[in-house]
């Protein structure tokens, strides 16, 4: 019997999860189901497969590189690959959906085992996605949503739950000010307009601090998750205002573009302007050990051997759950002071 291409592929697929059991390898367990990438620090590996086996392709279509969470993402998606024996063709969309689109149509015409990819935006996938599952290709989505209502358009969405981040950042500042009498004004840099984590982590920070009339959002705008324009639109805030007392930045590439536009503007950030921001990468968390950021928010990039997981599931016809959230911490300034040395990315 002649042996088609996905059969080859199911075999390989099956020969790996073989090997996988065999080793016993106990970190690469994160499997569908589970709700259990551990935060920060402890990052699992990716599936082992054995080197004769027929390599899987996964066509990935990364957002863009606009921050350090996201140098940290694609390094672990292209370092689990390797470890993984897969043959990964990665693009870069440059925070463009068009490119992201393209990308994908790409990997159809290269009828590549797998596509994965982190949506620039939330809307306007439904074509595409379609398209997909029409050349029988799963998609697997990873670290942001799609607001398809179709979710048969894709396997699993794999990443953080970003209502809950901002709530996490809402709860410790009502926390904060909850004896408070005065007016706190807060100030907003949102993450690239239509992505999912701006929509939630605004969403879940306006729930925690509705309940005191004195938190007020007086600015809030996009600053594109990009240092350059977190710090020009913390300047126009500035200008705009003199009475800021708290920066409440969508991650923290943004907050360290404002925190460069506080100190030009010769006030101290952390004290004079209390800041709060969403990721905790190395960058963020030196700030938070120097006071200059007060409380951190981990978003938890090291998705890539619960991918690689992911894909291997897909592809020997396993059952997945439609869902894996990553589990996260938060950090005040002592806490990222301790957790510092330590930290991966
Ligand atoms: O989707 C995750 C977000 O995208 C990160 O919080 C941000 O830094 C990145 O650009």
């Amino acid at each position: 019997m002649k042996m088609t291409k996905k059969m080859g592929v199911l075999i390989a697929a099956s020969c790996m999860m073989l090997f996988t059991a065999a080793c016993g390898n106990s970190a690469n367990t994160a499997s569908s189901g589970t709700t259990a990438v551990p935060a920060g620090n402890t990052a699992t590996t990716a599936p082992a497969t054995p080197a004769a086996a027929k390599k899987i392709t996964l066509g990935f279509a990364q957002v863009g590189a606009e921050s350090g969470w996201r140098t940290a993402n694609t390094k672990s998606i292209q370092d689990s690959a390797k470890d993984t024996g897969f043959d990964l063709k990665f693009s870069d969309a440059q925070q463009k959906q068009e490119n992201q689109i393209k990308a994908i149509r790409t990997y159809i015409q290269q009828k590549v085992d797998v596509i994965a990819f982190s949506p620039v935006v939330e809307s306007g996938w439904d074509t595409v996605l379609k398209e997909a599952k029409d050349a029988k290709i799963p998609v697997i989505l990873t670290d942001r949503a799609v607001d398809s209502k179709d979710t048969s358009l894709y396997a699993t969405f794999i990443g953080s739950d970003f209502v809950e981040e901002g709530k996490k950042a809402g709860k410790w500042l009502a926390d904060k000010y909850k004896d408070t009498k005065e007016d706190v004004n807060i100030v907003e840099l949102q993450g690239t307009t239509g992505s999912a984590p701006a929509n939630d982590r605004k969403a879940g920070f306006a729930e925690e601090i509705k309940s005191n009339s004195h938190l007020k959002v007086i600015a809030s705008q996009t600053g594109d998750f990009t240092r350059a324009k977190g710090k020009e639109v913390m300047q126009a805030f500035l200008k705009a205002h003199k009475d800021i007392d708290v920066l409440y930045a969508h991650n923290d590439d943004m907050a360290l573009g404002a925190i460069q536009a506080i100190e030009a503007a010769g006030l101290k950030p952390g004290q004079d302007i209390t800041i709060i921001s969403v990721d905790a990468v190395k960058d963020g968390m030196t700030a938070a050990a120097e006071g200059k950021i007060n409380f951190i928010v981990e978003c938890n990039p090291l998705l890539g051997p619960q991918l690689m997981q992911a894909v291997n599931d897909v592809v020997a016809g396993k059952q997945i759950e439609k869902r894996i959230v990553t589990k996260e911490g938060v950090f005040t300034s002592e806490d990222a002071k301790k957790a510092l040395p330590d930290r991966q990315y």
